[in-house]
This record gives C-alpha cells, structure tokens and sequence, in this order.
C-alpha cells in the first residue's frame, strides 16, 4: 500500500509526508512488468531515471540518453502503474539548455506520462525550474554527484565534502525558492544531507545520503543486487526474499521504518 493509501500519490501529498515526518519510498523502473511490481510493492514515487543508460542500454554515462529513449521508457512504465508518482529525467543538456528547451522537453515527458520531470544541476539553472514550475510542470531538483556532469567532476564521487557543503546548501535553497517540489540529494555526507533536509521545506530523497532524507531513492538494479558492483550505499533487498514484489516491499517497509539506509550504507 502507498504511504497514501490507495490514493494515487501526488505533489501535496508528498509535502504532506514531510510535514507529517513519514518517509518516501523511491525507487528506478524503466518497464512496465517492473513498474507494475513497485505499484504492487506500495513505492511512492517510480523514477524513469537516465541511468538506463547504465542498466538498460550498457553504456558508461548516461550523457547519452535521449529525449526519445526517455520518453520511450516513460510511456513503458506509465501504463503499468496507478498509485505512484511517475517522475522522469530531463536528458543532458535538457535542464541545463535554454528555458523553452527545457520546457519542450518537460512536455513530452509529461505527455508520456510522466507527473514530473527532474533536471540535475543548480545555480545558472534554478531558472528553468522557476520557469517550467510555473507552467504546470513539477520539478524535482538533483544535486550533490549529478552523473550527467561526470565529465566536470571527473568521475562518480562523493560531493559537499568541507567548503563545498555551503556551496549545496546555498543551492538547495535556490532551488526550493525557484519552486521545485522535490530535492534528489546524491553521494553527500550525512550531516550536510540532514542539514539541507532540515533547511528546506521540499521533500529530500537521497541516494548514499544517510538517513536523514526525507526519503530514499536507488537504481532498481541496484536494489536487487544486479549492478555489476555494489555500492557501499546500497543493500541487496532480493537476498532472503521470496520474489521481486516481496523485495521491493521490504526497501519500501525499510525506508518507512527508518532501517534503511543503516550506518554502514
Ligand atoms: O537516473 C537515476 O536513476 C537517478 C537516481 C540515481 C536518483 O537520477
């Protein structure tokens, strides 16, 4: 059951759960049969993330993912669920091209399905979001490790660590007052994860973030012990478990009981 219910789970609601102190549970889905087993799970949040670039396409970034690929994937998992919230990723240069870019981008997502789109990066671009969230188009935020930037940062590492913390902090605030809805906060410590968790009003989903989010999010793949490494952050919820719905209910029990992420993840 979704943390609303049977009720289908929306923007509000999701301000709701962080008002209430409820976590969010999310996880990635780029096809129906996955998609229908998350509904099943009770996820609240179905993310068509660009990292099918890794998992689904085998390739080394996800700096060449499409509009096209994305909103295929979009439509594969917006007819296989009801309850959840379908967010998809803005492809590369999507979020961070101009605002009509932006903007054109977000609707064909929308139109396949999606309920929101997220665009990774702060700063020059906290405007899209303003611009896209004031046309009817929730955002969700991604700061901290943005893969589509592993070219900049010169490989996938942990980000905010020192000074830098107060540079995403600032732009976790950015953002929230550009009005996006949610904050993706990834490869962050702890402490700086639960002091913009604390900061801002939007509900945080993190990813090898601590505890402290809002809520949680990780590549399906992932979870289910298939990436070709594991990540320290991540643990395995199919081992032990009878089948896939079964595992995908114990990350979503997991997140809402506050067990997951643990210490050591
Ligand atoms: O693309 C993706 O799967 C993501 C998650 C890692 C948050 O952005």
């Amino acid at each position: 059951m979704s943390a609303s219910g049977f009720e289908p789970v929306t923007v509000p609601r999701l301000a709701a759960l962080k008002r209430e102190g409820r976590k969010i549970a999310a996880m990635t889905a780029y096809d129906a049969s996955f998609a229908r087993a998350m509904d099943e799970a009770g996820m609240d949040i179905v993310l068509v993330g660009d990292s099918l670039g890794h998992v689904v396409q085998g390739r080394r970034s996800t700096v060449p993912v499409t509009l096209e690929d994305m909103a295929y994937h979009t439509r594969c998992v917006a007819r296989a669920i009801s309850r959840p919230l379908l967010m998809a990723d803005l492809p590369f240069l999507s979020f961070q091209g101009s605002a009509d870019r932006a903007l054109a981008d977000a609707g064909v997502l929308m139109r396949a399905g999606a309920h929101m789109v997220k665009g990774e990066g702060a700063g020059p671009f906290a405007a899209n979001a303003a611009y896209l969230a004031a046309r009817g188009v929730p955002v969700c935020g991604h700061i901290g490790l943005t893969p589509q930037f592993v070219h900049s940062l010169g490989g996938y590492r942990v980000q905010g660590r020192g000074a830098h913390g107060a540079r995403l902090l600032a732009e976790a605030k950015e953002l929230a007052d550009a009005g996006i809805s949610l904050l993706v906060l990834e490869a962050v410590p702890a402490a700086l994860a639960a002091e913009i968790s604390a900061a801002v009003t939007v509900p945080t989903i993190g990813i090898g973030a601590g505890p402290s989010c809002d809520g949680q999010v990780l590549v399906m793949h992932d979870a289910l012990g298939m990436g070709p490494r594991r990540p320290r952050f991540v643990r395995d919820f199919l081992a032990g478990q009878g089948g896939i719905v079964a595992a995908l209910s114990a990350y979503v029990e997991a997140v809402r009981q506050g067990t997951f992420p643990a210490a050591q993840e």
